[in-house]
């Protein structure tokens, strides 16, 4: 056997892995998965049906224009067809947006701390990562931000309301920020948890991309529609970056059974904003039940909370673990806790307590 192996790109060396949230432990007597922001309810049977029906002919590929999932989304946000791309989740639709505009030499740009996927799929492009510090307060600082733009960035991702702090920038800010951006600079809102806002002066991504050819919107069908494990997920971009994200795609990329479960969701809307509406109002108790405990939590506009643990953010999620619910740690800072069923919410809130008087 030869002692050389394949020359694999600089550009990979270093890159943490995209660590999943962990998985509810079996075997206790009790194991809520608090810890990937998923949607706690189970598929709805209508959605369920559609989906088992497109896995009966699972031996042909799927309609990789996803025609029917298009027309759908076309009509439900008044866009034209070609102002759309779907992708394998959106994370997947981020990575596309990435290799569509920058590489070495170039910058992406994000708050940081965000998404944890931002660095992993900016580093593989081999563009350089400029990350601009929330503030105090958990937010994205759109001055600095835009303060911190070169000749060499390419794309800048806004994550609102942000993963893992629940923070949302509003219409006035994003505004102003977005007439700061070169025209030349792809903007991308990411909104996975567009459907738990409820604070009215956030924007509709959706309003902002119009008359903004440099901005393009993701949104996904994992959260509040429930498809996390069909990896589905959609831009709402001008033509040529949609175009760029046709041409980025991996070929068939999302299953026949991922789409039709997509259209009977967009179809079962009312239903599925019922939960989330339910998630909302858990959401809000959360937070309020942390703060009457002492606990400083930012103001969350998704379906999870964030604690700034520092030094004892593994102890509490240790903490929690053991008591039956797994919460995503981020080592040194702090946790996020998906807003989950209520018994589940409940026993965070007995840990976080007890946490709170031992501290
Ligand atoms: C801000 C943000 N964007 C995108 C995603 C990706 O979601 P998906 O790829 O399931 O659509 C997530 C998932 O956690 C997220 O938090």
């Amino acid at each position: 056997m030869s002692e050389t192996s394949p020359r694999l790109r600089g550009a990979l060396d270093g890159i943490p892995t995209y660590k999943p949230g962990k998985p509810a432990a079996s075997g206790g007597p009790v194991a809520y998965k608090l810890s990937s922001n998923e949607n706690p309810y189970p598929p709805l049977p209508g959605v369920m049906e559609q989906a088992v029906s497109a896995a009966g002919v699972f031996n042909r590929y799927p309609d990789m224009a996803c025609t029917g999932l298009m027309n759908e989304l076309a009509d439900r946000f008044g866009v034209p067809h070609a102002h759309l791309a779907t992708g394998t989740g959106s994370v997947g639709v981020a990575q596309q947006l990435i290799q569509a505009t920058a590489g070495p030499g170039d910058e992406v740009m994000y708050a940081w701390r965000s998404f944890e996927a931002y660095p992993i799929i900016t580093q593989i492009s081999g563009a350089a990562s400029i990350q601009v510090p929330l503030t105090a307060g958990e937010e994205h600082d759109l001055d600095a931000m835009a303060d911190a733009i070169t000749e060499r960035t390419r794309l800048i991702f806004v994550c609102n309301p942000n993963n893992p702090t629940g923070t949302v920038v509003r219409r006035a800010e994003l505004e102003r920020f977005l007439d700061r951006v070169p025209g030349d600079v792809l903007v991308v809102l990411d909104e996975a948890y567009r459907e738990f806002i409820r604070d009215s002066e956030v924007p509709d991504g959706i309003d902002l991309y119009r008359d903004r050819p440099n901005v393009a919107v993701l949104r996904t069908f994992s959260k509040a529609y429930g498809l996390a494990g069909l990896r589905v997920g959609f831009a709402v971009a001008h033509e040529p970056v949609a175009t760029a994200l046709r041409k980025t795609a991996v070929p068939f990329g999302v299953s026949q059974i991922a789409q039709e479960a997509a259209i009977a969701s967009l179809r079962a809307e009312d239903e599925l904003l019922g939960r989330v509406g339910t998630l909302v109002t858990e959401r809000d108790r959360v937070r309020r039940s942390l703060i009457g405990q002492g606990w400083t939590v930012a103001e969350t506009q998704a379906n999870f909370v964030w604690l700034r643990l520092g030094e004892r953010t593994l102890d509490f999620a240790a903490a929690c673990e053991a008591a039956g619910v797994v919460v995503r740690p981020f080592a040194g800072e702090g946790v996020r806790v998906t807003v989950g069923e209520m018994e589940a919410n409940d026993i965070f809130l007995q840990v976080a307590g007890a946490f709170r008087k031992e501290a």
